[in-house]
């Protein structure tokens, strides 16, 4: 059997990640392909309860390390639940964020460091890494303010000053650099219709002919 592929969309808040997820997932889909489109904390029963018990205190309520823990744990189920089986029947799974947003928020911003991050998502799956991951970047400002724009849902970081946001940036662009394989930096300022378009020609350039 053909294994699926794994799509990772990653970026800071209000990049746009949720919005083309979508589009990209309905784009595979008329392309013929069974695709799950999932997200991170989240994507399985258990995850999604983590999720929902992970958000209900705002920001600074867990310790840097309880909240990695959580988190990895909610990965866990999600792959074991959710992304293994669909990709082993030969589904495209398309997910809002993945462990690079773990590496950035927890290993960089939070400042756990990336030692700590590697060694607890080696225990989790080793070695598993997306086929593609799409980094949406886009100027810290402009993320906010449509983030402004949209106030209520998981507001958890948006409290933080904008230098946070701009580690978090630069965090980013160091993970694509260093990993230039996997990773495809998309220009996530241009409007929404402009950048799932340039989503569907980069994937169309890593796997083929969709
Ligand atoms: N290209 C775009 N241009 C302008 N506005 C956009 C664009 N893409 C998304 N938006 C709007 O910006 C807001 C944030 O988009 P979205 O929720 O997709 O971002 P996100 O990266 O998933 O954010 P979060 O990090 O909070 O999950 C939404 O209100 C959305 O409608
Ligand atoms: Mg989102």
């Amino acid at each position: 059997m053909t294994q699926g592929k794994f799509i990772t969309l990653e970026g800071g808040e209000g990049a746009g990640k949720s919005t083309q997820v979508k589009r990209l997932a309905d784009f595979l889909r008329t392309k013929g392909r069974e695709v799950v489109q999932t997200r991170e904390v989240g994507g399985s029963p258990a995850a999604e309860e983590i999720r929902t018990f992970w958000l209900l205190k705002g920001e600074g309520h867990w310790d840097p390390l309880s909240e990695l823990f959580l988190i990895m744990a909610a990965r866990r189920e999600h792959l074991v639940k959710t992304v293994f089986p669909a990709l082993a029947r030969g589904a495209w799974v398309v997910c809002d964020r993945f462990v690079d947003s773990t590496r950035v928020y927890q290993g960089i911003a939070q400042g756990l460091g990336s030692t700590l991050v590697e060694s607890v998502y080696r225990g989790v799956a080793p070695g598993f890494e997306a086929d593609l991951t799409l980094l949406l970047d886009l100027p810290v400002e402009t993320g906010l303010e449509r983030m402004r724009a949209r106030r209520g849902q998981d507001d958890r970081y948006q409290q933080k000053p904008v230098a946070f946001h701009q580690k978090l940036r630069d965090a980013y662009l160091d993970l694509a650099r260093n990993h230039a394989q996997r990773f495809r930096v998309i220009d996530a300022a241009a409007d929404a219709d402009s950048v799932a378009l340039d989503i569907t020609r980069v994937v169309g350039e890593r796997f083929g002919d969709l």
